[in-house]
Order: C-alpha cells, then sequence, then structure tokens
C-alpha cells in the first residue's frame, strides 16, 4: 500500500508532541512535596482560591471529617478516601481542595474550594503534570460551546429533553449524573447556572472528574485489573441503553468509561424511524459504540458479523485509545494493538481497510447522486432536508424519497460519523455499505463508475460531506 494514509499522518503530530511532554516532566503522580516538578500548575492552582482561603492555613483531614459526615458513616468522603491511593501516598482533602482553616473558623463555600472551579483539571494538575499536559492535546480538553450555550437560552430542551450538556459539559457530568441525579429532574435555574459555569469557568468536555471518582475506589477496574477510580466500567457488552430507540435519559448514563458519550443516542435503523427522522441523519457525530459493537445499522437480511475480536479486547475503547493509559486519546500502532498484531500487521490492515472503505463509500455517493439527478434533477437530493436547505435548496417531500435510499443514506452516514473508516469494526462497516448498495440495487440505480479522484480527494470529499451534514444541523465547521 503506497498511498500512505492523511489520518494516520495527521495522529502522529499529538503523538510526537506527547513524547517531547513525557520527557520534560515528571513520572506519573509525581511528588507531593514538589508538585510533580515541571509539569506543576501550582500557580494556577493558588489562583483557583478565594483571597480568604488563600492566606488561609492547613487542618487535617480527621477535621474535614469532623463536620463532613464523621469519621464513622460509612458512606463519609473521609471513610472512602482513607481506602484510597492517594491517602496512602498522602495527598490529603486540602490537596485538592485548598487549606481549611479559614473555611472550619465561619464555614461557607467560598472559603473551600469546591463546584465548580474544583472539577478543573488544573486541580489534579499540581500532581499530575504529565497527565495533564497529555489531556491538554485532548480534544476533551476543548469544549464545544453551542450545546451549553443553547441549554442557557433554552434549558428544557437542550437541558432536559435532548440532555447535550450531559455530554458536551464535563462539569454537569460530574455535578448531576455521577452525584445519581437525572438532568430531566434539575430545575431550569440550575441548568442555566451549570452551564455557564461551563462556559466561563471549567470550558472542558470531558474534566479528570468526569471521568475519575476523586473521593474513592469504584470497583471498576481498567484492562490492567487496576482500580485508578473510574467512575464507569471499560468494558461493557451489554448495549440495552444505547440499543436502537434508546431515550435520552438511558444512553446518557450508559456504563461505559468512553461510550456514556461516544454513543449514537438511541438511533433507530427501522423503516418506520427511517421515514420519520427525514430532518438530518438520526444517529449523531458519535456512533463508536454501536459501530464497535455491530449494532445500530441498517441490516437487511443476510447474515451480519456484529461482534469482532475488537468489541471483545480487554479495555475495548481504551485498549486502542490509551495505551500506557495515554490521555492524549490517540491510538499508537506499536503499543495499542499488541499482541493481537504486529506494528507492521496493524498499520498494514488499518490503511487497507481505511481505503477500501473510502472507496466503497465514495463510490455509495455516486450511486445516490446519479438517483437524486433522475429522480429530482439534483444531485444532492437524496440528503436529509436540513442539508439540502443549509446548502441553499429546496428540500423535496421526503415521502417521495425511496425508502431503499432512506436506508441507504442512514448507512452512509453511519459510516462516515464513526469517524475510523472501518478500524473499529471492518465486517460491519463493510457490510452495512454492502446493504446500502443491494438497497440500491432494488430500485435499479446503476453501479458508479471508477472514480477518478486520489486517496487524498476522496477523504476530503467524504469529510466535507460530514462537516456538511454538522454545519446544517449545527451550524459549526
Ligand atoms: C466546622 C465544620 C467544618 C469543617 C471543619 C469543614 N467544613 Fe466544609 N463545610 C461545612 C459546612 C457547614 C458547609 C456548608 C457551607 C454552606 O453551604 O455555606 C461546608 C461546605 C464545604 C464544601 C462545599 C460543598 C458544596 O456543596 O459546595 C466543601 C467542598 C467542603 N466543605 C470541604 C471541606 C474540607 C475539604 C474540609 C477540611 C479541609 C472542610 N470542609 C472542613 C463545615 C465544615
Ligand atoms: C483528589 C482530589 C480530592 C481529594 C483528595 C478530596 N476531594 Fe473532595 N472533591 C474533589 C472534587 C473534584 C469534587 C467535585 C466532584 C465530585 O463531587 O465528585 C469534590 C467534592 C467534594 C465535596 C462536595 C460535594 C460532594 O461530593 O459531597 C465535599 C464536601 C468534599 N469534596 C469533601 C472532601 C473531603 C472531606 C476530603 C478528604 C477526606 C476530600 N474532599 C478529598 C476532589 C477531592
Ligand atoms: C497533591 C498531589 C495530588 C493531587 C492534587 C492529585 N493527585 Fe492523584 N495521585 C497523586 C499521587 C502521589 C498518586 C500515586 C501515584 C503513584 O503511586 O504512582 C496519585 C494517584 C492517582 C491515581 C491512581 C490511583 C491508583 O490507585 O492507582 C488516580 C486515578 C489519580 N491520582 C487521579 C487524580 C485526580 C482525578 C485528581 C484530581 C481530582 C488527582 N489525582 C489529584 C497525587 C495527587
Ligand atoms: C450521548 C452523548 C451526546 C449527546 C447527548 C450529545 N452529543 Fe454532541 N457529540 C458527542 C460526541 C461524543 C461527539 C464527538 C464525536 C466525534 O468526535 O467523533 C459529539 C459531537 C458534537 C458536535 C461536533 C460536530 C462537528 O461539528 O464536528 C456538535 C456540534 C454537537 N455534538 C452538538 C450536540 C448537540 C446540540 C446536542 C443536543 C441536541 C448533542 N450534541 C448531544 C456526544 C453527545
Ligand atoms: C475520558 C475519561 C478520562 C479523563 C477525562 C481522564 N482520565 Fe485518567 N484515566 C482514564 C482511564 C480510562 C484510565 C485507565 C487507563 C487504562 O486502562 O490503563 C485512566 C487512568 C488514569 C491514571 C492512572 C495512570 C496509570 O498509569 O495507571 C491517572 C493517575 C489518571 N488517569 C489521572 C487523570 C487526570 C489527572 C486527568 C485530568 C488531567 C484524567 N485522568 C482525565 C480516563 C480518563
Ligand atoms: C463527557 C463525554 C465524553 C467522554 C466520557 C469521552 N469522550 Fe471522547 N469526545 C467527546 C466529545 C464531545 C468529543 C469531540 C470534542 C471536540 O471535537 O471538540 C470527543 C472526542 C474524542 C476523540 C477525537 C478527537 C480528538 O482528536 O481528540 C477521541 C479519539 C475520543 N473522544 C475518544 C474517547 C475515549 C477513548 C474515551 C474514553 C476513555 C472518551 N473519548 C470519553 C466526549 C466524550
Ligand atoms: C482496535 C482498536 C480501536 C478500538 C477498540 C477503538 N478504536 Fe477508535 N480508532 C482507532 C483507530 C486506528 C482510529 C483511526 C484514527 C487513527 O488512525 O488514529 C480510530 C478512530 C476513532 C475516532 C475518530 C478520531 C478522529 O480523529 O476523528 C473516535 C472518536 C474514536 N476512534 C473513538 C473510539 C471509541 C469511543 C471507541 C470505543 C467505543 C473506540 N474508538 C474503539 C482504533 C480503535
Ligand atoms: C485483542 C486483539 C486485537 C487488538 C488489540 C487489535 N486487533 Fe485488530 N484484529 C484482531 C483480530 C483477531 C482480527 C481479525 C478477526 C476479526 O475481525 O475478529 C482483527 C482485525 C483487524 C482489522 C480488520 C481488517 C482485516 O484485515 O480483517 C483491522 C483493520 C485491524 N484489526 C486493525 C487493528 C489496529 C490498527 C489495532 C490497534 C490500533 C488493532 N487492530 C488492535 C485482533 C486485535
Amino acid at each position: 500500500m503506497k498511498n500512505r494514509w492523511i489520518v494516520s499522518l495527521l495522529s502522529c503530530v499529538p503523538i510526537a508532541a506527547a513524547f517531547l511532554v513525557l520527557q520534560s516532566c515528571g513520572g506519573v503522580g509525581g511528588s507531593t512535596t514538589n508538585n510533580g516538578g515541571q509539569g506543576s500548575t501550582n500557580a494556577e492552582f493558588l489562583a483557583l482560591l478565594s483571597d480568604e482561603q488563600r492566606a488561609a492555613k492547613s487542618i487535617t483531614p480527621q477535621e474535614c471529617a469532623n463536620c463532613h459526615g464523621g469519621q464513622n458513616a460509612s458512606d463519609a468522603v473521609y471513610v472512602h478516601w482513607k481506602d484510597t491511593t492517594h491517602f496512602a501516598k498522602g495527598v490529603t482533602c486540602e490537596g485538592c481542595h485548598g487549606p481549611g482553616s479559614a473555611h472550619k473558623a465561619n464555614p461557607t463555600k467560598n472559603n473551600i474550594l469546591t463546584f465548580p472551579k474544583v472539577t478543573d483539571p488544573v486541580v489534579c494538575g499540581q500532581c499530575h503534570g504529565p497527565i495533564h499536559d497529555q489531556f491538554n492535546f485532548s480534544k476533551h480538553s476543548k469544549l464545544i460551546a453551542a450545546p451549553s450555550e443553547e441549554a442557557i437560552t433554552d434549558p428544557g430542551r437542550y437541558g432536559k429533553t435532548s440532555r447535550c450538556i450531559a455530554c458536551h459539559s464535563g462539569l454537569v457530568r460530574a455535578q448531576v449524573l455521577e452525584q445519581g441525579q437525572d438532568l430531566g429532574s434539575v430545575p431550569d435555574d440550575q441548568i442555566i447556572a451549570m452551564s455557564e459555569a461551563t462556559l466561563s469557568t471549567v470550558p472542558h468536555t470531558a474534566d479528570c472528574a468526569t471521568c475519575h471518582n476523586p473521593h474513592s475506589k469504584t470497583n471498576k477496574l481498567n484492562q490492567l485489573g487496576e482500580d485508578v477510580q473510574l467512575r464507569h466500567t471499560e468494558f461493557n457488552l451489554d448495549t440495552t441503553d444505547i440499543a436502537p430507540g434508546s431515550t435520552a435519559d438511558k444512553f446518557t448514563q450508559y456504563d461505559h468509561i468512553c461510550a456514556q458519550c461516544h454513543n449514537g443516542r438511541g438511533t433507530n435503523p427501522s423503516d418506520t424511524a427511517l421515514n420519520k427522522s427525514t430532518a438530518r441523519a438520526p444517529m449523531h457525530d458519535s456512533p463508536q459504540m454501536q459501530m464497535l459493537m455491530g449494532i445500530g445499522g441498517v441490516e437487511g437480511t443476510g447474515v451480519i458479523k456484529r461482534n469482532t475480536s475488537h468489541a471483545q479486547a480487554p479495555g475495548q475503547c481504551t485498549k486502542c485509545h490509551m495505551p500506557d493509559a495515554r490521555h492524549t486519546f490517540t491510538v499508537s500502532f506499536d503499543k495499542s494493538c499488541s499482541p493481537c498484531h504486529t506494528v507492521a500487521d496493524a498499520t498494514n490492515r488499518a490503511d487497507t481497510i481505511k481505503s477500501d472503505i473510502l472507496n466503497l463509500l465514495v463510490a455509495l455517493r455516486t450511486r445516490l447522486e446519479t438517483y437524486a439527478n433522475t429522480k429530482f434533477g439534483n444531485t444532492l437530493y437524496w440528503e436529509y432536508t436540513s442539508t439540502i436547505v443549509g446548502e441553499g435548496g429546496t428540500a423535496p417531500d421526503q415521502k417521495l424519497v425511496d425508502i431503499e435510499v432512506k436506508r441507504a443514506r442512514y448507512n452512509y452516514y453511519f459510516v462516515i460519523r464513526s469517524g475510523d473508516y472501518g478500524v473499529h469494526n471492518a465486517p460491519y462497516a463493510k457490510s452495512l455499505i454492502q446493504v446500502a448498495n443491494s438497497n440500491l440495487d432494488s430500485i435499479g440505480v446503476p453501479a458508479a463508475p471508477v472514480s477518478r479522484l486520489s486517496l487524498n480527494e476522496k477523504f476530503r470529499l467524504i469529510e466535507s460531506d460530514k462537516a456538511r451534514a454538522n454545519r446544517a444541523e449545527f451550524g459549526t465547521k
């Protein structure tokens, strides 16, 4: 395979940068006395404290416990904390909450570091410098602002019904879902306050405290069997909560450290749903768990292979995206794919499947255009309404679009929105495209001629469809 893959090339950038960072920082965990050496965010931590607290002195964890649930209450923070590595290594309540004497003398929320600021990754970055730096390379440290902005203007819809902020605000997840509440029952003024705090104070998709319980072991073990205080499991083969038709109260609470967010939001491939969901592609930009497990696509009647070795890999997403617990969330072909593939085998398979899928997608897209041109005199009119309108067109009555085309475009978007071009689950991705093609065969849409585009041009074409749909739906990119 001579064509170097553009995505592989791009993903080298953060990896190379992360190596540099690792060299310039101390080890994982860092010291509790010098706060992790060069990776330290100590000054930034102090900046989070109120003037009153900055002038305060240290008190003991027992003193905190005296007022916060007591040492004997079995659900008290103190009791759980005593069971953690933090306790063993001398990381006290104040390591994260700052000094407590002023708070002890006159307990208020202004003289102890608490929500929202205590969820700032800088708190953990005091001692976990290298991981904090890696995290900063990841998009999880950024924020797609639209969901929080929309929840401020329309908390009922974007906060409670669609629950956008459950997956687009690390703060909301830590403050609401992880405290056993559901967004559906949170009053509007709190939704607005949390969304404002997300935008102004902790503008991240996922903070450390979104994924890690700061106080307690959780018995949700990582791929090595260690308890690193994960709020959710890394491995889950039960897809009930993200099955087709699942509702937002369910799929936002899915017990999976990645797929609590990276799921297709109840995307439903039934004909009834396809005839109803014509405004936009019904799966969100995030059907990676569906793809990995091989669920949620229009499957037709043939035999579908839905569960590959990748779905069974210990750690699932983290096996590939967090080798050595690396928090850039980027794949490393040497570490992620072993012991199952050699580096050469993994690279070769990934390159091959990505170009295969890309060729298939472009051919499918061409057929959809041919259909639309023949039927409506416009190559864009196989698309969902919002995309056609977004491009300045007038969408045809969606009742006129054949169900076979609705099935085909659904699978098309399912594959491109997973973003992995077949690596997650090659047999499933291929079969979805095949099902799309047999649907088009059945209504006589001619096969596509061989494309003359280069692989990079094909990649850009498909990515531009993704961007076009996102622009139409969310007004982004
Ligand atoms: C003398 C009793 C007392 C001591 C000692 C004490 N707290 Fe508090 N703490 C309180 C009270 C009461 C509140 C509620 C204040 C309020 O709502 O205005 C509170 C609030 C808090 C909050 C905010 C909770 C929220 O809902 O936002 C945090 C965090 C906290 N304390 C942590 C600590 C830590 C850590 C220590 C030890 C360094 C500590 N406290 C020591 C009594 C105490
Ligand atoms: C590793 C950092 C860390 C340590 C150590 C820590 N906390 Fe916290 N604490 C947090 C974070 C982050 C939050 C907000 C997220 C959450 O509640 O899960 C929080 C929230 C709180 C709250 C408010 C809400 C709640 O969940 O009850 C209290 C009270 C509190 N901590 C007390 C304590 C006490 C007492 C100790 C020591 C026994 C302690 N914390 C140790 C990071 C820490
Ligand atoms: C004051 C320093 C300090 C702060 C602040 C701190 N940690 Fe730690 N953390 C440590 C040390 C030291 C270890 C032990 C590292 C080791 O043994 O290699 C550790 C270990 C851990 C572990 C591994 C636990 C295990 O049992 O293997 C996790 C997960 C973790 N920290 C998460 C966090 C998060 C999340 C925060 C912020 C909410 C945080 N830490 C804040 C010092 C800190
Ligand atoms: C179940 C979790 C979840 C919910 C609920 C959710 N999203 Fe997302 N969203 C994601 C994930 C994960 C991604 C990133 C996917 C990727 O990068 O492959 C994403 C991506 C996006 C993007 C980026 C698309 C682009 O332009 O590249 C936007 C915008 C967005 N979501 C808006 C929303 C809005 C608005 C809502 C509510 C109507 C919402 N999301 C609800 C998980 C969710
Ligand atoms: C999107 C979820 C997520 C976020 C955000 C996240 N972590 Fe983690 N973290 C994990 C997972 C999953 C693991 C276990 C990885 C594995 O399987 O080896 C982990 C492991 C760790 C460990 C143990 C490392 C080891 O070598 O065993 C530490 C320490 C840690 N995280 C700290 C942090 C800190 C600090 C932050 C914020 C800067 C953070 N994490 C943000 C998911 C997350
Ligand atoms: C709180 C929700 C949430 C959780 C939990 C989460 N993600 Fe994400 N993830 C997102 C969103 C939203 C985006 C898109 C961010 C953007 O485009 O700015 C994203 C982007 C990504 C990306 C691609 C963007 C990039 O270049 O960084 C990868 C890869 C990824 N996530 C993997 C993971 C893995 C692996 C886990 C579990 C360890 C995980 N995510 C957990 C919400 C989440
Ligand atoms: C077998 C290894 C493997 C597994 C398991 C895996 N991924 Fe991936 N993932 C990849 C590779 C390889 C890519 C292509 C991007 C690259 O080359 O870095 C990718 C791409 C992605 C992307 C798109 C990245 C981007 O930049 O847009 C996201 C998001 C993602 N994966 C999230 C997940 C989530 C969430 C899971 C679990 C449900 C998961 N992955 C499971 C290997 C894996
Ligand atoms: C737990 C073992 C395991 C891990 C880890 C793993 N793979 Fe695989 N992979 C397999 C097996 C076994 C197959 C073939 C059988 C199947 O599809 O179940 C396979 C198939 C594939 C395929 C499908 C194309 C084909 O030739 O059939 C690609 C592409 C692939 N792997 C790439 C990767 C990449 C890239 C990584 C690391 C980022 C990775 N795999 C990690 C076990 C693994």
